[in-house]
């Protein structure tokens, strides 16, 4: 039998994810967490992290087991991670031995890979993510790939019901590109739609034309949100997205179009920094009392103001907070077979 890996939330099914939510409001109102002493969760970072790393590390050990973290190329050996390569360059191990090897050692293996291919169809594969998945032996959880962040959308999940809930179906969701001095990948920002789709929001994708998300992955925000009597559109009009909002998401994505031409897709953001989140826009949201969210790190000033950060509206470090709840439920899915 193939291990139960959580690389998607839309690979599970709904009932599933809310029961994940579920079991992390009662771990945050203070339930018992299971035992896991003794088992081992192998994080493998190919890319940077505060909120992940930590959050994961110190979930595992409030449950009584140990996470190992590797960070390929510093300290362990750098990896390949193309199928067929002729290793004659730097990466002295493959994928396919690490991940043989890791599952070997741990109980569970978490991946972050983000893309690194030259064009949008190669890296929406998730090739280095799926190939930990294919060989580790044991589940894997994604930590962030290209196509999606799974626990930072438990997480955003768990902060809209209980800053929102319990009931969400009405209410309206706006996920917001912001300018950013980079091209950022799609994970978020469509793990958070996803997120709020299976809460049955009306979700507004506010987008700067060619700033559009994969097809296919709005196709499965779609449906979720179907599903769960909620709804999806797409606008071209911050302003108007935001007026009487419940919920506005900021995040930033590079053009899928120009992938892999940093030059065109800087030339098409260059004339797009008033998609920014500021006072003025959180003040039109309802009541004046919408909620701000982003998964950090965020550039102040940049992709919101210090005015909305520090102010009534933002609830990013409840949403960074919320990593650790949701995780651990995530945790005891996956090695104690759910919740007490
Ligand atoms: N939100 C998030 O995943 O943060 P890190 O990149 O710091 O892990």
């Amino acid at each position: 039998m193939s291990p139960r890996h959580f690389l998607a939330c839309d690979e599970w099914p709904d009932e599933a994810v809310l029961a994940l939510l579920a079991r992390a409001a009662e771990l945050k109102a203070g339930a018992s967490p299971r035992p896991l002493s003794g088992r081992v969760l192998v994080g493998v970072f190919f890319d940077p992290s505060l909120r992940t790393r930590t959050s994961f590390e110190v979930a595992m050990s409030r449950h009584g087991g140990h996470m190992v973290v590797l960070e390929p190329g510093r300290g362990s050996w750098p990896i390949e991670t193309r199928p067929g390569a002729v290793m004659d360059g730097a990466e002295a191990e493959h994928l396919i031995e690490a991940a043989r090897v890791l599952g070997r050692y741990g109980d569970l293996l978490a991946v972050r890979a983000f893309p690194k291919a030259a064009t949008w169809p190669e890296a929406r594969a998730d090739a280095v993510l799926r190939g930990f998945a294919a060989h580790a032996g044991v589940p894997v959880i994604n930590l962030e790939s290209a196509r999606r962040h799974p626990c930072q959308g438990l997480a955003d999940a768990l902060t809209l019901q209980e800053r929102l809930g319990p009931e969400l179906r009405g209410r309206r969701f706006v996920l917001s590109w912001a300018f950013h001095p980079k091209a950022l990948p799609t994970a978020v920002p469509v793990s958070a739609a996803l997120a709020a789709a299976r809460l049955g929001m009306e979700v507004v994708v506010a987008r700067p034309e060619g700033f559009d998300l994969d097809p296919e992955d709005m196709d499965a925000i779609g449906a979720v949100a179907a599903r769960a009597g909620g709804s999806l559109r797409v606008s071209a009009g911050l302003d108007a997205a935001v007026a009487g909002a419940d919920a506005v998401y900021a995040k930033s994505w590079g053009a899928l179009t120009c992938f892999g031409d940093p030059e065109r897709e800087a030339a098409l953001r260059a004339p797009l920094r008033g998609w920014r989140i500021d006072e003025a826009r959180m003040a039109a949201t309802r009541d004046g009392a919408g909620i701000f969210l982003h998964c950090l790190p965020v550039r102040r000033n940049v992709v919101v103001t210090d005015g909305v950060l520090d102010g009534p509206w933002s609830v990013v470090v409840d949403q960074a907070e919320n990593r650790l709840w949701a995780q651990q439920a995530l945790l005891e899915e996956l090695l104690a077979g759910g919740g007490a």
